[in-house]
């Protein structure tokens, strides 16, 4: 058997920061004048939200959700349990979610329909990967950052096993599967 590790890499250090810049740009752009709360799902995306934020030329307000999809370690079920809801109520306000990755679309198809529920005044999604799978659901992403392959990635906030989170850059896991 041999040991998961990170291999090629997809997107590297410059290539993030550059798209991130991007991204916080837009959201700045269409944020003016506007009330911004910055949902960001637990664990994935903490490095890029941390990374957008600090880019962004509008305030805003941060608060998080923690999740946990169930299934295999590299294929999630779409049976989605909440393990740390917002601190907060986000009724009338602009909510903008921030993800690492959309892959099958379940779990965020799940949180935006309960986030829909409490009446924000807007709700968008800025996702800094997605994959193919999800094409299938009705599900849009104002703000996405890379299109990737059907491929397994680490690094940058992506884990595997809650491992290689702190890598910098986004690689293909190599010796799994
Ligand atoms: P979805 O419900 O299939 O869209 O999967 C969403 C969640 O699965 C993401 O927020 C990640 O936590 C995890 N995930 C999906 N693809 C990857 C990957 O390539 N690497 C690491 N985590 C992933
Ligand atoms: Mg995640």
């Amino acid at each position: 058997m041999t040991e998961a590790r990170p291999g090629r890499t997809l997107i590297d250090a410059d290539q993030l920061r550059g798209k991130v810049a991007e991204l916080a740009a837009a959201v700045s752009r269409d944020y003016e004048g506007r009330d911004l709360l910055v949902v960001g799902v637990l664990k994935g995306a903490v490095f890029f939200i941390a990374d957008l934020v600090r880019e962004l030329t509008v305030p805003c307000e941060l608060d998080f959700m923690a999740v946990s999809s169930y299934g295999s370690s590299t294929h999630s079920s779409g049976v989605v349990r909440i393990l740390k809801d917002l601190d907060h109520p986000i009724e009338g306000r602009h909510v903008l979610v921030v993800e690492d990755v959309i892959d099958s679309g379940l779990t965020l198809t799940y949180l935006v329909r309960n986030l829909q529920s409490r009446n924000p005044a807007s709700l968008e999604i800025c996702t800094l990967l997605t994959k193919p799978r999800h094409r299938e659901l009705p599900l849009s992403a104002r703000y996405r950052g890379f299109d990737l392959p059907d491929v397994f990635v680490v690094g940058y906030g992506l884990d595997y096993n809650e491992r290689f989170r702190g890598l910098m850059r986004i690689a293909e896991l190599d010796g799994v599967g």
